[in-house]
């Protein structure tokens, strides 16, 4: 990361059949900072999570993400027990997660300042997904 990168904004998700929700909140984000780093969430990682594979695959995710004006890195993110180090490796000074999270990333905040933002009204990946499968 560069030297105008004083305040290092980090932020994790899946980004699955990206939407406008996932990019106002990475603008959002990325307006909290200098700089911007996403933890793409791995296909296994989905998996567990989720409980199922994502539409695009974790390179094409990484790739769509990375071409974004408002991302400045990305990176997998492996497991959610890593935050901590993730945080760590990319100094940020601040944890943006959407308030589908809210209370739940409060005790990193020894490490960083960790914001919840409010999610987009009435889109995801999964609402996406049911649209086209009900064309
Ligand atoms: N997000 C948001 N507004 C939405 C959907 C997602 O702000 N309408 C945010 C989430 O809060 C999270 C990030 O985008 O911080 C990545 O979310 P992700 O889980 O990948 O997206 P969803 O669309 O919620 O996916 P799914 O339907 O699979 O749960």
């Amino acid at each position: 990361m560069n030297s105008k990168c004083k305040k290092i904004v980090i932020t994790f998700g899946t980004f699955d059949v990206f939407h406008l929700g996932h990019l106002r909140i990475l603008s959002r984000a990325r307006s909290m900072g200098d700089c911007l780093w996403v933890g793409v969430s791995s296909d296994a990682l989905n998996m567990a999570k989720k409980g199922r594979a994502p539409i695009y695959s974790e390179e094409e995710r990484l790739e769509i993400l990375a071409g974004l004006k408002c991302v400045d890195g990305v990176f997998l993110e492996e497991s959610l027990e890593l935050k901590a180090d993730y945080i760590k490796r990319y100094e940020a000074n601040i944890l943006v997660m959407g308030d589908d999270w809210k209370g739940k990333f409060d005790h990193y905040s020894d490490l960083c300042e960790v914001v919840y933002l409010s999610r987009t009204p009435s889109i995801s990946t999964t609402e996406v997904i049911e649209r086209i499968q009900t064309c």
